[in-house]
């Protein structure tokens, strides 16, 4: 019998960890690799918020705090989702985690068992499907398609339910594709959550500030407040605020939910850093300033990655409302073979000869549940996004 328990056996290792294993093995070899695979912005953190950290450092911020954070940042939680969202909470509602990944997997923890369904839209984060079979639930995944520019219709979201269903896993924009959903587009979703009032919402609001052109970002329970009872908000700050290293995540909920996530979190990892606790208090109320040019940063780098992508013969790729991704489709791609003999039968075919062939490291489209697609993050310099196009392009042009 294994010494490992029959839960982990249900979870599958991550496919990326490969391709980045892969690509630092090429780097090592001295090999000028580029990776496009990283899921953080390449902007340091602000300096009001790095400041405020010192500050709490020097004055003594450094012993355990409540496990679901300090009162002053619920506040802040609670402030930030009347102001931006209209969507008001207590800071009894509100629960802060190590990164948005905590907070999201205690609130599977707290509510799943055995035999209980949560809808995934497909391409989906790859954490969501592994979180759920972790916490002993179903991961039921809805696929979308690059016709509707990868959003989960009505009919689809209908489709998937079942009367096991408990939580639907909402994420907009999307990571790995990008797509924000517009307030018509999430009503006609939350329109179908109405008529099934088994179901709760999980909604991942992480990439909510990184939105682009005219897209103005909504989240479920701002456009159907009669789903605010069984909607579970999540956030953090860790992509707009460039903070992913300080790990913190926030949700915001019923209390009795926002209770049992806490006793998860109180038995398993204690409190979020405390220090980084106050610096989060400091990026949610302190200036907003950077954001802006931070977005036009990235919207160039989109608007150039959508264009070179969409000039190879074989790639079709959307362009995108938010977050800092591309997903292209490369049907037009399979079955032909790289110069080194290569046959490119899959997505992990095509981004694997693409690391050893022209040195350039993504993710590839099964890893998110949509194939056969690839994973450009475009939070890197534009020079660096640029030679890794062209590389691209010489690569796709290659194929025979
Ligand atoms: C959609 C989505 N949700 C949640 C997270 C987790 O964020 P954090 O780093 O705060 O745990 C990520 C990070 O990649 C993400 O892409």
């Amino acid at each position: 019998m294994s010494f490992l328990s029959k839960t982990l056996s249900r979870v599958k290792p991550s496919p990326t960890i490969a391709m980045t294993a892969k690509a630092a093995e090429l780097k090592a070899q001295g090999r000028d690799i580029i990776g496009l695979s990283a899921g953080e912005p390449d902007f340091d953190t602000p300096e009001n918020v790095r400041d405020a950290a010192k500050a709490a450092i020097d004055a003594g911020k450094t012993r355990y705090t409540a496990p679901d954070g300090i009162v002053e940042l619920k506040q802040a939680i609670c402030d930030k989702l009347l102001r931006d969202n209209g969507l008001a909470y207590t800071t009894k509602q509100v629960s802060v985690g190590t990164g948005g990944k905590q907070t999201l997997y205690n609130a599977l923890m707290a509510t799943l068992n055995a035999g209980d369904e949560v809808v995934i839209p497909a391409p989906y984060w790859v954490s969501y499907p592994d979180m759920v079979l972790l916490a002993g639930g179903t991961p039921v995944v809805a696929e979308t398609t690059l016709e509707k520019n990868f959003k989960l219709t009505a009919e689809q979201l209908e489709a998937a339910i079942t009367p096991s269903t408990k939580w639907f896993i909402f994420n907009s924009p999307s990571n790995p594709t990008g797509a924000g959903y517009s307030w018509d587009e999430l009503k006609a979703l939350t329109d179908v959550l109405l008529r099934h009032p088994h179901v709760w919402v999980m909604t991942d609001d992480m990439y909510e500030l990184l939105a682009y052109d005219d897209f103005k970002f909504c989240t479920p329970a701002q456009v159907e407040p009669q789903l605010y009872d069984r909607t579970l908000t999540c956030n953090g700050v860790s992509k707009a605020y460039a903070m992913t290293g300080w790990r913190i995540g926030y949700a915001a909920g019923p209390e009795p939910l926002i209770a049992a996530m806490r006793k998860v979190q109180s038995q398993s990892t204690s409190n979020p850093c405390s220090v980084s606790q106050w610096a989060a208090v400091e990026a949610l109320n302190g200036t907003q300033d950077f954001i802006a040019p931070n977005n036009e940063k990235f919207v160039r780098r989109r608007d150039m990655a959508v264009e070179m992508l969409n000039a190879i013969d074989g790639i079709t790729c959307p362009k995108p409302e938010g977050a800092f991704y591309v997903y292209p489709s490369i049907a037009g791609l399979i079955g032909k073979t790289t110069p080194a003999g290569t046959h490119i039968t899959d997505d992990e075919a095509f981004a694997t000869a693409l690391l050893e062939e022209q040195d350039v490291a993504v993710v590839f489209g099964a890893a998110f549940g949509l194939s056969p697609n690839f994973r450009v993050s475009y939070a890197t310099s534009d020079e660096a996004l640029k030679t890794a196009l062209t590389r691209i392009t010489a690569f796709c042009e290659s194929l025979r």
